[in-house]
């Protein structure tokens, strides 16, 4: 069966209060239209349609990556008017997938339910049995339990606003009978506006029999029309991240202040303290730990490393038993052998460090490969930046860094060198050299008493 998907997101998003389109605000971290674009995808659809109103260059610019036809809704005239904007658009398909442009976390495997169910029926759509169901198109029933109508709560009677199984706007429907039942549907409700939903009456005068599938769960049919609507499923995304963590055997010290903005990936027994934050790829080892505050993005932890508290680490790989932090920042590029040491308001970028090696405080590596056995100082600097242009530092293995040193780049250091505190290294040092070139220590005596220090 051939079909295309529909997906409306002509709505101005009002209630957003936003300079930003409503539908590019990120659900964990990825834009709720890309969401649903990346979950259609999936289906392998024919066409991938989207009816947009203004704004539509941001949108356009966001999903340029997509294979997407973009039909333009230039008034809002309601969800049926939308969908005939699409039309044009759809090609040579028994049928179409309308989805929501602002639903994002509805699931490929309900759709294909849809899909499935739907094969050799012109009209299905998808429900949900809801207490929660304020705002929401009502799906009415006559006393055989068949579709008879879809009512907007403005337009619903009491009676009918109590009913709590709700329309959540996800249709598939034939080609055929979407064109012939767009043109025939009237803005005649309080809204003004032609509503998808009464092709359902249509559906009913014709004897089309109309066939519902009903959501597994609340959040995948759950629209966005505010921020606090944003923030209510984005806290629901997350549970439902933390939950599946949990169940392949990660340790969450609380599953309520944990965040993946991407995909993780764990080994055994890795344990995961509050507030850490995942973005982008992001690979963890057997037996990582992870401290509170850590932010990981697009980076591999091996196993048995552990990551202390407020350390950010971004595009690196961290090699097994290392021990990063707390407080330190390590920075694209990357590359950290075994047992390696990064301590305290440490910075690291470019980097690359062997193994046993050590930077254990307040010190900028970048653009630097540094061997084994490596002890670096408090405090030192490699100076890579010359203003224009980016330099590399060498040091070999078993090399000495004392205290408070600058490196000017480009320099190489030889094999168990040892530079002593307070240097600055502007040349290449020899291997097993010692080199030290801090000013010698001056004495002015009986300083306390300025007037007499001339003397
Ligand atoms: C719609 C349904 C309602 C359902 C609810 C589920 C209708 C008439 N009502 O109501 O039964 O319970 O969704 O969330 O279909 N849109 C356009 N162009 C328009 C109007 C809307 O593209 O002219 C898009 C919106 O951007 C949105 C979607 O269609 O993505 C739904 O529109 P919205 O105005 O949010 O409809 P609801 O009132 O929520
Ligand atoms: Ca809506």
């Amino acid at each position: 069966m051939d079909f295309s998907v529909v997906i409306l997101a002509a709505g101005q998003g009002v209630r957003m209060r936003s300079a930003f389109p409503k539908v590019l605000h990120p659900i964990g971290g990825v834009p709720i239209l890309e969401r649903i674009v990346i979950t259609a995808q999936k289906l392998k659809p024919k066409n991938t349609v989207v009816v947009y109103g203004h704004k539509g260059e941001k949108l356009q610019e966001a999903l340029q990556h997509y294979p997407l036809i973009w039909a333009e809704q230039a008034t809002q005239q309601g969800t049926g008017h939308a969908v005939r904007m699409a039309l044009p658009a759809v090609g040579k398909v028994d049928k179409i997938l309308i989805l929501c442009g602002d639903v994002p976390l509805i699931k490929e495997a309900t759709l294909k339910k849809l899909l499935e169910k739907t094969k050799d029926h012109p009209l299905g759509f998808i429900t949900l049995n809801t207490s929660n169901n304020r705002g929401l198109g009502r799906v009415i029933r006559n006393a055989k339990g068949e579709v008879i109508s879809v009512v907007e709560e403005k337009d619903a009677t009491p009676e009918q606003r109590n009913i709590t199984e709700i329309n959540t706007g996800i249709f598939a429907v034939s080609t055929q009978l979407m064109q012939d039942f767009l043109p025939k549907l009237s803005a005649n409700n309080l809204q003004k506006e032609y509503y998808l939903t009464d092709i359902i009456k249509l559906a009913v005068q014709d004897q089309v029999p109309i066939l519902t599938v009903a959501a597994d769960t609340e959040s995948e049919v759950l629209g966005i029309n505010d921020k606090l609507q944003l923030a209510q499923l984005e806290r629901l995304y997350q549970k439902e991240q933390a939950e599946h963590l949990m169940t392949q055997g990660v340790t969450l010290l609380d599953p309520a202040r944990f965040d993946l903005r991407g995909e993780l990936t764990v080994g055994e027994d890795v344990v995961i303290d509050i507030n850490a934050v995942f973005e982008g790829k992001v690979k963890l080892g057997n037996q990582v730990k992870i401290g509170p505050n850590v932010i990981i993005k697009n980076s591999e932890i091996h196993d048995g490393t552990q990551i202390l508290a407020n350390s950010v680490i971004e595009g690196a790989v961290i090699g097994a038993a290392c021990s990063i932090g707390p407080f330190a920042r390590i920075r694209p590029g990357t590359n950290l052998s075994v047992n390696v040491k990064v301590g305290n308001f440490v910075e690291m970028k470019s980097a690359s460090v062997g193994s046993k090696s050590k930077v254990n405080h307040l010190s900028y590596i970048g653009d630097a490969t540094i061997g084994q056995g490596v002890n670096v100082g408090a405090g030192t600097i490699t100076c890579n930046y010359d203003g224009k242009n980016k330099h590399h530092t060498t040091i070999g293995d078993n090399v000495f860094i004392g205290s408070d040193t600058q490196l000017i780049a480009p320099v190489r250091i030889g094999h168990g060198a040892t530079i002593g505190a307070g240097t600055t290294v502007t040349r290449d040092v020899d291997p097993n050299h010692l080199v030290h070139n801090r000013i010698e220590q001056r004495i002015v005596k009986n300083w306390a008493g300025r007037e007499t220090s001339e003397e």
